[in-house]
């Protein structure tokens, strides 16, 4: 799958150098397959030994841990306003994009490459400086 994935997406983006900008050590996660992700309805998926919460919000795809750092709170059932997710258990926000907790800024949860194709969404790996 990879071997077939990484020329796509570097045709794609007209960068044959993608992938070892990727993953320079050529160690590249497989991607993982989360299927359809409607607005509004974010899937949890076991991915790279975690548990990915993956959420579509006004159109864009984005995909956190699932595990808030407070105490463990599912971020794949909270509820998505404004960009961020807040945690069903004490509110606490994390912005979508960058991952980083609203009311504690030095907290953060890691954030994951995904892309769509063909309406099958996939989780490509680690964003590059996730926590
Ligand atoms: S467990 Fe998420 S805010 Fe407390």
């Amino acid at each position: 799958m990879r071997a077939r994935l990484l020329p796509l997406l570097a045709a794609r983006h007209g960068r044959p150098d993608l992938a070892q900008l990727l993953w320079p050590d050529g160690a590249a996660p497989s991607p993982v397959v989360v299927g359809e992700v409607p607005e509004g309805a974010p899937r949890r998926v076991e991915a790279f030994g975690r548990t990915v919460a993956v959420f579509r919000h006004q159109g864009a795809l984005y995909a956190v841990d699932d595990t808030c750092p407070h105490r463990g709170g599912p971020l794949g059932r909270g509820e998505v306003t404004g960009g961020a997710v807040q945690c069903p258990l004490h509110a606490w926000s994390f912005d979508l994009a960058t991952g980083v907790c609203r009311e504690h800024p030095s907290v953060a949860v890691a954030r994951y490459r995904v892309a769509e194709a063909g309406g099958v969404v996939r989780l490509l790996g680690p964003a590059e400086g996730a926590g």
